[in-house]
């Protein structure tokens, strides 16, 4: 029988949880034509969640496009990957499309279209020196373009923060304050203090120009009646002790409670027992195991001895004398390493203090 559970890439229908709430919240911020900000940690959903927004919102006759920015290195890459993201999203053979973009835009430099063995086109722009700023100009205002067509359009950048690589901040912001309700724009990303630098800093070019979205972990009733009815659909069972473990050590993360049930799963015969519990642990550590150690080696001595001292404090009034004693850190350098330590998109904090972005990360740091 088919495992139910999945953890990887972005999740839909069967696989997906919850996230009634918010994705009600983003199609109503879509249809206003707000632009929203996304932050997130890794594997927490991002992708999975706006996705499936966009899936419910299709049925309302919206496009969008999505463009990764986390694997570009060039200006030239950027424009190119995103035209060919826009080219496509028309969904028309190839000829209409080049054909779209010569009419109706006038992109001046020549289009260029590459198949691969399965014929499946890629588009791009032969780019030179003089006409790249304007190339760049007419790419960024294709969304506009389309939407004077009648095609309302939703433009989504995964790992946004990464555009500040390319000097293009400044440029983009320019161009796409003009498309106000017409286009809706959705950063995403997952290092949250670089995201924050842009949108909050008054002398950046994006400052309070979009509403920032939060996403939660996914609640423990919601992932209580997830994993206990795949249980049952595929006649295994799960007591709900085993449930609030997961929760225990997962938080509602959803990456690793995903993990953990699918593990579950696999060990168990009919039925979920301490023993099948205690082995599926030491699976889903060990295999993490390499990654966290180099998370760990890469922090500084003094981040160590923070993120110790946070650990045993459990992230709350940790500027204690005792701790910073037993540490031997003076209260300066603490501070920076804590710092540090959010930097690095190691803990985060909230109003009760700090915590670990991680959980799993945490569980193998106590342990
Ligand atoms: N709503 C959900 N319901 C159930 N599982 C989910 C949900 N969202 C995410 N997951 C689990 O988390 C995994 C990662 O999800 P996704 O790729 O959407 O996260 P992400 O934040 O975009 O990750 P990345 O930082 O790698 O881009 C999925 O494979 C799935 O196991
Ligand atoms: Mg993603």
């Amino acid at each position: 029988m088919k495992n139910p559970f999945y953890y990887g890439g972005a999740v839909s229908s069967v696989h997906f949880c919850n996230r009634i709430d918010e994705i009600k919240e983003l199609k109503a911020d879509i249809n206003s034509g707000l632009n929203t900000l996304i932050y997130a940690p890794r594997r927490f959903g991002k992708t999975s969640f706006v996705l499936k927004t966009m899936d419910e919102l299709n049925d309302q006759k919206v496009k969008y496009v999505f463009l990764d920015l986390m694997y570009l290195s060039t200006l030239d890459e950027f424009i190119n990957k995103y035209f060919n993201v826009l080219a496509k999203s028309l969904e028309e053979p190839t000829d209409k499309i080049v054909n779209f973009f010569k009419s109706v835009l006038g992109i001046r430099p020549n289009i260029n279209v590459n198949f691969d063995a399965n014929g499946v086109p890629s588009f791009s722009l032969a780019l030179n020196n003089e006409d790249k700023t304007k190339s760049l100009e007419e790419v960024l205002n294709i969304p506009l373009a389309f939407a004077k067509e009648g095609q309302k359009i939703v433009v989504i950048f995964d790992e946004f923060q990464e555009i500040a690589n390319f000097d293009l901040e400044a440029k983009m912001r320019s161009v796409i304050q003009h498309h106000s309700d017409k286009v809706s724009y959705i950063f995403m990303g997952s290092k949250k203090s670089l995201l924050h630098a842009m949108f909050l800093d008054k002398n950046r070019p994006f400052y309070k120009s979009v509403k920032h979205f939060k996403i939660k972990e996914i609640r423990k009733e919601s992932w209580s009646e997830f994993i206990s009815s795949k249980f049952k659909a595929t006649k295994k069972e799960i007591d709900s002790h085993y449930i609030d473990k997961i929760f225990e050590l997962t938080k509602g993360f959803p990456y690793y409670t995903q993990q953990f049930a699918y593990e579950l799963w696999n060990q168990s015969e009919d039925k979920v027992d301490d023993v099948i519990f205690a082995k599926t642990l030491k699976i889903i550590i060990e295999r993490e195991e390499d990654l966290f150690s180099v998370e760990w080696d890469n922090l500084t001595p003094n981040q160590k001895k923070a993120l110790k001292i946070a650990l045993e404090k459990d992230g709350k009034s940790l500027y204690d004398e005792q701790y910073l004693a037993k540490y031997q850190i003076k209260s300066a350098s603490f501070q920076t390493a804590l710092n540090g330590l959010v930097q690095k998109n190691i803990t985060d904090r909230n109003s009760e203090g700090y915590y670990f972005a991680d959980p799993l990360f945490e569980f193998w740091c106590n342990r």
